[in-house]
C-alpha cells in the first residue's frame, strides 16, 4: 500500500495489468530494471531485436556484403518499405508514405510544395504555440517562395481561411497540451476553401487512432522517433495523398528523388510518384533500427493500444486529482481521454525541480518550458502499476519538498 495515496490502490492498477491484452509486448523492450519511463512520447524505449538487427546490417550487409547491399538486402526500397509499414498506423496506403529526412525537412519540403501548388495563394497558416520547428520552418518555407506565415488560436483556423491561405499547418496532438484536433471536420473546412492541410502526427502516430484518407488528408509528416521507438533521431516519415503526388514537387530536388536516379541525367525529372520526395542517399542504420520499432506495431490490434493509453492516461488524471488541489498542480491537457494523446501535462511553477526530482527517483518524465511538467504513457510497454508508482513518488516528492534543491533548479541542455 502506498504512503501517500488513498484510492485507486495498487491493488487496483495491478488488476487492470492482469487483464491487459497487451502485457506481454513489455518484454519486448530493453528498458532498465526498475525504472518507470515515461517519456517515450518524446524517445521511445529500445525494442529487444534492434541491438541485434543493427549488428546484423553492420557486420553482414554493410561489412561483408558491401555495396551490393543496396540490391541484395533492398537498402534502395527501404524508404518506401518502412513507409508501407508505417502506412496502416496512420490510414494511408502504402504509396503514399515515405521515411526519409526529419520532420522538420519534410515540413519545409511540403510546405514549399504546397504554396507552389496554389497559385494565387501565399499566406501559411498555422496556431501560436505549435511545436517551435514546425513554425520555423513554415518561416523559412514562406521566406524562400516569397509567402508569409500567419498564426491564429486554433478555434479561429477555419473563419479565417481566405482564398490567400495556400496550407494550413496544425499539430494533430499537441506536443505540450496533448490536445487532438478535428483531422476530419478541419480538413473538410479548409479544403472547402481551396486550402490545403499539412498534418503534424509527431505525437499522435502509434498511440491515437489516425484516419488520414478517412479524413480525406493532403499531407502529413511525423516522427520516428517516439511511439514508433525508432531511436534517437531516427528518420521521420511523410504522406502525400496520392492524388496530389503528380502536381507536388519537392524544392529539394535530389537525385533520390529523381525519376531514373542511376540514368545520371544532368537534367531533373521527378518520379512521378511518392519517390520525388526523397532528396538524398538514405539513412540505412536508421531506417533498420526504426523498422524493428514499427514491426511491433503488426503485432497487436490497434483498437486494444488505444484502450490501453486512454486507460493509463485517464487513471494517471484520476490520481492526481488527489495531489492537484494540495500541491498546485493544474490539469493542461483534455479530461476527456478521447480528446487528448497518449500524454497528460500538468502546470506547476516549479515543474522543472519536480521533473529532476522524480527523476532522480527513476520516474522519468520531461520538462516543457515554462511550467509543464508532461509524462507520456506509451501502452506497448507501460503498465498501470507504474502509472500508480510515478503518481505515488510525485506525491512523495511533493509531501517531503524533495524538489526544493538548487541541483535541481539548474537547467540541462536539454529538457
Ligand atoms: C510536433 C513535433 N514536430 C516535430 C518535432 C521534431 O522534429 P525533428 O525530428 O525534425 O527535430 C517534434 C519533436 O518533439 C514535435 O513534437
Amino acid at each position: 500500500m502506498s504512503r501517500f495515496l488513498k484510492y485507486p490502490d495498487l491493488d487496483a492498477a495491478r488488476a487492470l495489468d492482469a487483464v491487459d491484452p497487451l502485457a506481454s509486448m513489455r518484454a519486448r523492450f530493453a528498458l532498465p530494471e526498475g525504472v518507470t519511463y515515461l517519456d517515450g512520447n518524446s524517445l521511445g524505449a529500445l525494442p529487444r531485436t534492434t541491438a541485434a538487427r543493427l549488428k546484423e546490417v553492420v557486420e553482414r550487409e554493410w561489412g561483408r556484403d558491401l555495396i551490393g547491399s543496396w540490391n541484395s538486402a533492398d537498402w534502395i526500397g527501404a524508404a518506401r518499405r518502412v513507409g508501407g509499414r508505417i502506412a496502416p498506423l496512420i490510414g494511408a496506403e502504402a504509396n503514399e508514405v515515405l521515411v526519409t529526412d526529419s520532420t522538420s525537412v519534410n515540413l519545409y519540403k511540403l510546405l514549399v510544395a504546397a504554396v507552389k501548388a496554389s497559385p494565387g495563394r501565399t499566406t501559411i497558416l498555422s496556431e501560436p504555440g505549435n511545436f517551435p520547428t514546425d513554425l520555423y520552418v513554415a518561416d523559412g518555407a514562406a521566406w524562400s517562395v516569397g509567402a508569409q506565415v500567419r498564426t491564429l488560436p486554433v478555434e479561429d483556423i477555419v473563419a479565417a481561411i481566405d482564398d490567400d491561405v495556400a496550407v494550413v499547418m496544425l499539430t494533430h496532438v499537441h506536443y505540450k497540451t496533448s490536445a487532438m484536433l478535428d483531422m476530419a471536420g478541419i480538413t473538410a473546412a479548409a479544403q472547402a476553401k481551396g486550402a490545403l492541410v499539412l498534418w503534424d502526427l509527431s505525437h499522435s502516430v502509434g498511440a491515437v487512432p489516425i484516419d488520414l484518407n478517412g479524413c480525406n488528408a493532403d499531407l502529413a509528416v511525423g516522427c520516428g522517433y517516439k511511439y514508433l521507438n525508432g531511436g534517437p533521431g531516427a528518420p521521420a516519415f511523410l504522406y502525400v495523398a496520392e492524388r496530389h503526388q503528380a502536381r507536388l514537387r519537392s524544392p529539394l530536388s535530389g537525385w533520390m528523388g529523381h525519376a531514373a536516379p542511376f540514368a545520371f541525367d544532368d537534367g531533373y525529372a521527378p518520379a512521378t510518384d511518392i519517390a520525388r520526395f526523397l532528396c538524398g542517399t538514405p539513412p540505412i542504420l536508421g531506417l533498420a533500427a526504426l523498422e524493428e520499432g514499427v514491426k511491433l506495431f503488426e503485432e497487436v490490434a490497434f483498437d486494444a493500444l488505444v484502450a490501453k493509453s486512454r486507460s493509463l492516461s485517464s487513471l494517471f488524471v484520476t490520481l492526481m486529482d488527489e495531489l492537484c488541489g494540495e500541491y498546485g498542480f493544474t490539469l493542461a491537457s483534455p479530461r476527456d481521454p478521447a480528446a487528448r494523446g497518449s500524454h497528460v501535462s500538468y502546470g506547476h511553477p516549479e515543474a522543472y525541480a519536480i521533473c529532476q526530482a522524480l527523476i532522480a527517483r527513476a520516474v522519468v518524465g520531461d520538462f516543457r518550458a515554462p511550467d509543464i511538467l508532461r509524462l507520456g504513457f506509451t501502452p506497448l510497454y507501460t503498465s498501470h502499476e507504474e502509472v500508480w508508482r510515478a503518481v505515488d513518488t510525485l506525491a512523495a516528492v511533493m509531501r517531503e519538498r524533495a524538489w526544493d534543491r538548487a541541483e535541481y533548479r539548474e537547467r540541462a541542455a536539454v529538457t
